[in-house]
C-alpha cells in the first residue's frame, strides 16, 4: 500500500508483515495536555513500541502550554497509559519507551519556542539518528492551527534537511464548513506540500473499515452483485449511548452532521460505494472515493426537508441509569437548537448505484453502541418460496465496524422437520475467534502509515472540501432558511425520533434493528 517505500527495512520483519518499518523521526505533538494525546495518542505510540512496530530511535516530543518537566509529563502520561492502552502498560517496555518523551512548554504563538524546539530537536537528532525526520501533530483547537503553522514556518521547521522529510498531521474537525476547510487547506498548504499533509479521520483507520475494500476486490463473488441491479438499499449507522459529555462548547458549534457524517459516514460511503481502483496507491483510492463524493446528489431545501431528519436527545434512560435532556448537558444552552442525531437519504448518482438509496444515522444517547453498514439485496423473486402473503425477507450483508468486528450474511433457510418451514439464519465471521487477537487501534495504524509516508488511510484536499460541498447544503436549509424543518426529540435510551422510522417506512422499508 505504501507508494513511498522507506529505506530502513527491517529484515526480521520480512515475510511477515506488508509494511516495512518506517525510518526513525522525532514526533512533535501540538496539544500535548490535551484529551486525545492522553487516551488515544500515546497509548497508541506506546503498543507500537510494545509490538516492536516502532522504530526503536523515535522520540515523542509534547508542546502545549502549561509550565512541565520531561519528568513531570512522562509520570502522567505513565499512569493514563496504564488505563488507556488496549494492551495495559509492561514496567520495562515504558523504561525505554518513557525515555525517549520530552515535554517542551511554550505558547503557541511564541517565536522564541519554536526557536528552542528546533534546536531541541537538532539535539535529539544528534542522540538518536533521526536524521531529521519530523512529524508534527495538530491535536489542538482548530483556532490554533494557523498561529502554528505560521510559527512553524518561520522556524525553517516546514523545511526538509536533504534526504529528510516532514509531515503534519491535521486532527479533525478539518474546518466547520466548506469556505473554512478551504482557508485551512489554503494555510497548511502555504507551510506544507499536499503529499506531506495527512488530515486524520480516525474511521479509516479501524480495521474493519479497512476491510471493506478487501471484502469487495479480493473476493470474486460480491462485485458482481455490487449495484442497483442486486441491491435494494445501504444503511450506515453509528450510534452512541454516550452523550456529549464534557464536549458541550465543540458540540454545540458542530452537532451530529458535521461531527461525525462529513467525515467518518461518508468515508464509510465511499468505500462501500466506490469502483475498483486502478493500483491501491493513495491517489488512486482516493481519487475513486473523490468520484463518489462529486456524485452525492446534492440537496436543495426541499430535498433536506424531506430526506433529512435531525433530531436532539430528550431525558431518558441509558442501561438502567438516567440521563439529563441535551439541553441541561454542561454547557450546552438551555435553547440548544443543536442536533445530536441525524437521518439521511443520500442519492449516489453514478451508473453504478442509480436508484440505490444510501441511508445513514448517527446519534449520541441511543440504545446501544454500534457502527455498521448493512447491504441489503433485493429480494427474490415472488414464486417458489417467497410467496406474496408470507414474504421471505431479503438477504442482508452486514459489515460490523464496531463493536464484534466482524461481517454477517443472512441467507433463507429450511428448519430441520418434514415439513417446509423457511427461517432466515446468518453466517457469522467474528474477527476475535477467526484471528485470536485484538485488532490494533485505529491510532496506531494510522501514525504508523503517517511515519512511513502512506497517505492513503488520509483525507484529500478535494475529499474533505467535497464532503463539506455536500454538507453545507443541509446545513443551509437548517440554519439559513425562513422555514427550516423541525428539529425533533427522541428520549436517551431510544433509537431515535420517530420521523427517522418514517423516512424509511414511506418507502416500505426499516432500519435494521441491531
Ligand atoms: C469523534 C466524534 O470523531 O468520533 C465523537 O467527535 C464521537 O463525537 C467519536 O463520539 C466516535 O468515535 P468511535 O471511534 O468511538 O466510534
Amino acid at each position: 500500500m505504501n507508494p513511498h517505500a522507506p529505506t530502513a527495512a527491517n529484515p526480521l520483519r520480512e515475510g511477515l508483515s506488508n509494511r516495512q518499518m518506517p525510518q526513525p523521526c522525532s514526533v512533535v505533538i501540538f496539544g500535548a495536555s490535551g484529551d486525545l494525546t492522553f487516551r488515544k495518542l500515546i497509548p497508541a505510540l506506546y503498543n507500537l513500541a510494545a509490538d516492536a512496530d516502532l522504530p526503536a530511535a523515535t522520540n515523542i516530543i509534547g508542546f502545549a502550554r502549561r509550565e512541565k518537566t520531561d519528568e513531570s509529563w512522562r509520570a502522567e502520561l505513565k499512569e493514563t497509559t496504564a488505563k488507556s492502552s488496549r494492551s495495559g502498560l509492561n514496567e520495562q517496555i515504558w523504561q525505554t519507551f518513557g525515555s525517549r518523551v520530552y515535554y517542551h512548554p511554550s505558547e503557541f504563538g511564541q517565536a522564541a519556542g519554536y526557536q528552542s524546539l528546533a534546536q531541541r530537536l537538532d539535539t535529539l537528532d544528534t542522540q538518536s539518528a533521526t536524521f531529521g525526520n519530523r512529524l508534527f501533530y495538530l491535536s489542538v483547537s482548530p483556532t490554533d492551527y494557523e498561529g502554528i503553522l505560521t510559527q512553524l514556518a518561520a522556524a525553517g521547521l516546514n523545511r526538509p534537511r536533504d534526504g529528510a522529510w516532514t509531515r503534519v498531521i491535521v486532527e479533525k474537525p478539518f474546518g466547520t464548513d466548506l469556505a473554512s476547510a478551504y482557508a485551512l487547506n489554503e494555510a497548511v498548504g502555504r507551510v506544507f506540500r499536499e503529499k506531506d499533509t495527512y488530515r486524520i479521520d480516525h474511521y479509516l483507520g479501524k480495521e474493519t473499515a479497512q476491510n471493506i475494500m478487501v471484502l469487495r476486490f479480493a473476493n470474486s463473488i460480491f462485485e458482481p452483485l455490487w449495484n442497483h441491479r442486486y441491491i435494494d438499499h445501504v444503511q450506515i449507522t453509528a450510534a452512541e449511548p454516550l452523550g456529549v459529555e464534557q464536549r458541550g462548547p465543540y458540540y454545540e458549534k458542530s452537532g451530529a452532521l458535521r461531527d461525525m457524517v462529513q467525515n467518518h459516514l461518508l468515508q464509510l460511503l465511499c468505500l462501500t460505494a466506490m469502483e475498483p481502483p486502478t493500483d491501491l496507491g493513495a491517489d488512486s483510492i482516493r481519487d475513486e472515493k473523490v468520484k463518489v463524493i462529486r456524485s452525492l446528489r446534492p440537496m436543495t431545501p426541499a430535498d433536506v426537508a424531506r430526506n433529512v431528519v435531525r433530531g436532539q436527545y430528550a431525558a431518558g434512560a441509558i442501561a438502567g441509569k438516567e440521563v439529563p435532556d441535551y439541553r441541561a448537558e454542561d454547557r450546552v444552552s438551555p435553547q440548544s437548537m443543536t442536533e445530536t442525531y441525524a437521518a439521511l437519504k443520500v442519492s449516489v448518482d453514478n451508473w453504478r448505484w442509480a436508484g440505490v438509496p444510501f441511508y445513514i444515522r448517527v446519534g449520541k444517547r441511543l440504545a446501544k453502541s454500534g457502527t455498521e453498514i448493512a447491504v441489503q439485496f433485493k429480494n427474490a423473486p415472488s414464486v417458489l418460496f417467497n410467496l406474496p402473503d408470507e414474504p421471505l425477507g431479503p438477504n442482508v450483508l452486514v459489515i460490523r465496524i464496531q463493536p464484534d468486528e466482524g461481517i454477517s450474511l443472512r441467507i433463507q433457510c429450511k428448519m430441520p422437520g418434514n415439513a417446509i418451514h423457511i427461517e432466515p439464519v446468518k453466517m457469522d465471521f467474528h474477527y476475535g475467534t477467526s484471528f485470536g487477537k485484538a485488532s490494533p487501534e485505529a491510532y496506531e495504524r494510522l501514525l504508523l502509515d503517517a511515519m512511513s509516508g502512506d497517505a492513503t488511510l488520509f483525507a484529500r484536499r478535494d475529499e474533505v472540501e467535497g464532503a463539506w460541498r455536500f454538507i453545507d447544503a443541509i446545513e443551509d436549509a437548517w440554519h439559513q432558511t425562513p422555514n427550516p424543518p423541525p428539529l425533533c426529540t427522541y428520549p436517551s435510551g431510544s433509537w431515535g425520533p420517530k420521523e427517522a422510522d418514517d423516512l424509511l417506512e414511506l418507502e416500505g422499508r426499516a432500519w435494521r434493528r441491531m
